[in-house]
């Protein structure tokens, strides 16, 4: 599904990607975790081509999509929730869904209105005056109206309370099962570790560590060393 090969990628003068590989492959969750300033973000940005390498190749479903416009990428089928949610708040909550529509797939607002049943209940609001949660699961259920094969989650439950932290990895799961690839940003160990099938842990914009997510539950030092757990 994605192949990230070798990339490096900079702000200006400033080398933040040095040189970072990693695959999804189709129905697969992938989970990159990292402290603040680590380079997920980046990673993310690189991938849909916001901020494209300058050096290395990012390979989805078969072609070199690297330094393509993201529309581009969005419209061969990769889905991005960003980092801080980012909805219209101008808009209301349907119009945010309707706005993100794109034909040829199988998610509809009424779709996505099922997975997220608060969204039902808040469609005429303006999406800026919903609750942190309600904003979260629209740029989710926003992404989902694009169709995507694969979906780029950037801290999904930042900022979020507890009881919405276990929903939204419900949710999570939910949509591996349907078949989706995922490639999760996360903080939040626990939630990460039981929705996705292999880590990759980020420092100073590297890969430093690589595993299963149980062997990483048992490995104390490379949580220690990396999460600052
Ligand atoms: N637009 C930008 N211009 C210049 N430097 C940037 C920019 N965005 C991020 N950086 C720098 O790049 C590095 C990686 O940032 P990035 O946002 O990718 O980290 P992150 O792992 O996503 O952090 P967080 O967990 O806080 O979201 C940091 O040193 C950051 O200061
Ligand atoms: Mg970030």
């Amino acid at each position: 599904m994605l192949e990230v090969r070798d990339i490096h990628t900079y702000y200006g003068d400033s080398y933040v990607l040095q040189g970072i590989s990693l695959t999804v492959d189709k129905g697969q969750a992938v989970g990159i975790l990292g402290r603040n300033g680590m380079g997920k973000t980046t990673l993310i940005r690189s991938i849909i081509g916001f901020t494209p390498p300058r050096q290395g190749h990012v390979i989805f479903k078969g072609k070199d999509i690297t330094g393509w416009p993201s529309y581009h990428a969005v419209g061969l089928g990769m889905g991005l929730v960003p980092q801080g949610r980012r909805v219209f708040p101008s808009l209301t909550v349907v119009e945010n869904l309707t706005v993100a529509r794109r034909t040829g797939g199988s998610w509809t607002v009424d779709h996505v209105m099922n997975l997220f049943p608060r969204l039902r209940e808040r469609a005429e609001h303006r999406a800026g005056k919903v609750s942190g949660g309600e904003q979260q699961m629209l740029a989710i259920a926003r992404a989902l109206m694009t169709n995507p094969d694969l979906l780029l989650l950037d801290e999904p439950t930042e900022g979020l309370a507890p009881l919405l932290v276990r929903e939204m990895g419900r949710v999570i799961a939910d949509l591996k099962r349907r078949g989706l690839s995922i490639l999760l940003v996360e903080q939040n160990l626990p939630l990460a570790l039981s929705v996705v099938d292999h880590v990759h842990i980020l420092s100073r914009g590297r890969i430093v560590h690589s595993c299963a997510p149980q062997a990483l539950r048992e490995n104390e030092e490379i949580k220690a060393r990396y999460l600052g757990l």
